[in-house]
């Protein structure tokens, strides 16, 4: 029998996902090692705390706090700390000395992730990341491999659990935002600090890397438009399950094209003018398939021009769900080590400019209170046409007060998010709109 050999595996972190990653690695290591071709030794752990208590036991001698020794003899270092610094500094240290990098830190490579590819490239080492966008599920490696000779033309999907919790607890059990949220953060669901998940940051990065693998383009956190949960109330979740939608926190990365590439034209002939990219709460069809999607789960489904609509589903977060997308990119570094030759590098050929949201088009419900007197859809009406916002379906609710306010639901066709706002700034001027309660766009095809 031929002696296998032996790759030594620096791990970077020992918490939630961390730990695990060790745990898989000590207990499997015979498994890990039959499918990677090599026997992976767990050189060292670092951490801030050698004492610590973790939620696995891990043999003492492997922790340590000296970064630069364990980094250096390593052949595969996991990053699994989170934050940017110290974390870049060491991923850069890694692959100068030629290490393969796997990571789960969404937020590093949604701010650095071009300055790591690019020195990757300079040694020929590879920066894997499966971890970083939804958890367990396999979505980088399908994006990058299995979908990379088709033309993604659009990926949208609920890629953060803690707000999907709230979100779907408000739904099925009608729960306020505050309840919702105190129960989430009892279950630990939330990062710590929670204005990451409920303002659509730790989206707003996954949709970044998304879109960076779908379109073949450098996109970073400050190119995704976002808006957080912070707007949606329990009525506008009541008033979304009365019409027939859920309202879920998506991630929309899209290909734009333009009419001289309209759709009855046939297949798109280049690699389409520009992408959109944005994160923010939306009505759903409750015959979606990502209506169905609950509590911290994540989907996310993937629209490509030959292989047509593509779903994926699991969980988004999680030590251990997370650790079987970490392990999976380490046998595969693995495996290129003892192959040999460079590893793939990202793919940025396609370069596309990024849209500005208020030249992005989508459908509308507009919510406003109204006096309930003659005349006044008509104004209402008119003040849509007049800036090119074509009505769809108008809704007018019973009485709501006193002072006799109706309340109109008015749905739009699709309408370019600069003539949105400019409508909304108009009704809001109205002398007969009480307020506008609530715009929220419509996503996904019922
Ligand atoms: P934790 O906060 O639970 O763990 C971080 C670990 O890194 C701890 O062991 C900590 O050491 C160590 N660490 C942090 N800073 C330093 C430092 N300066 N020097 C030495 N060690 C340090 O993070 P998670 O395990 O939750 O997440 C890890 C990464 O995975 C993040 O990038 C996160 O975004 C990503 N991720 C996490 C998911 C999850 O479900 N948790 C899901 C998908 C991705 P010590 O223990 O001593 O404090
Ligand atoms: N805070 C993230 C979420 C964790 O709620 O989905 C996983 O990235």
């Amino acid at each position: 029998m031929t002696q296998q050999r032996t790759l030594r595996v620096a791990l970077l972190g020992a918490g939630s996902v961390g730990s695990q990653v060790a745990r898989l690695l000590l207990e499997h290591s015979d498994e890990l090692a039959d499918r990677s071709g090599a026997r992976l030794e767990l050189a060292g752990i670092l951490v801030r705390d050698l004492e610590a208590q973790r939620d696995v036991e891990l043999p003492a001698e492997l922790l340590t706090t000296q970064a630069d020794e364990l980094i250096a003899g390593a052949d595969i270092v996991i990053e699994l700390m989170g934050g940017m610094e110290p974390a870049r500094t060491h991923i850069l240290a890694a692959l100068q000395s030629g290490a393969d990098v796997v990571t789960g830190n969404k937020a590093l490579l949604a701010t650095h992730g071009p300055e790591l590819y690019e020195a990757a490239d300079q040694v020929g080492a590879t920066v894997s990341y499966e971890a970083a966008v939804a958890g367990a599920i396999p979505i980088v490696r399908p994006l990058r491999d299995s979908l990379a000779g088709d033309r993604i033309m659009r990926i949208f999907g609920i890629v953060n659990g803690s707000t999907n919790y709230i979100l779907d607890r408000m739904d099925r059990d009608g729960l306020s935002a505050e309840e919702a949220q105190q129960i989430a953060t009892d279950l630990g669901y939330l990062e710590a600090d929670p204005t990451l998940d409920l303002e659509g940051f730790d989206a707003a990065q996954k949709a970044a890397i998304l879109a960076s693998l779908a379109f073949h383009t450098p996109v970073s956190i400050d190119d995704v438009y976002r808006e957080g949960i912070g707007s949606v109330t329990a009525d506008m979740i009541a008033d979304a399950h009365r019409a027939g939608y859920v309202i879920k926190l998506l991630a929309v990365c899209e290909r734009m094209i333009t009419s001289s590439k309209a759709p009855d034209a046939g297949a798109v002939t280049a690699d389409g003018d520009a992408i959109s990219v944005r994160v923010y709460p939306a009505l759903i069809s409750r015959e979606h398939p990502l209506a169905s999607v609950h509590g911290g789960n994540n989907a996310v489904f993937v629209e490509s021009e030959a292989a047509g609509p593509l779903m994926f589903y699991g969980a988004g977060a999680g030590g251990i769900q997370t650790a079987s997308a970490v392990l999976g990119d380490v046998v595969s570094a693995a495996r290129r080590h003892i192959a040999g030759g460079v590893g793939v590098g990202e793919s940025t050929r396609a370069n596309l400019p990024i849209t500005p949201i208020g030249q992005v088009t989508t459908r509308y419900h507009i919510t406003i209170e109204v006096a309930d007197q003659p005349g006044v859809l008509a104004t209402v009406a008119g003040i849509l046409s007049e800036r090119g916002v074509s009505v769809a379906t108008v809704e007018q609710k019973a009485v709501v007060d006193a002072e006799g306010t109706a309340r109109l639901v008015i749905g739009t066709h699709s309408a370019r998010e600069d003539a949105l706002q400019a409508t909304v700034q108009a009704l809001e001027a109205l002398d007969v709109v009480e307020q506008v309660s609530s715009v929220l766009r419509v996503e996904g095809a019922a």
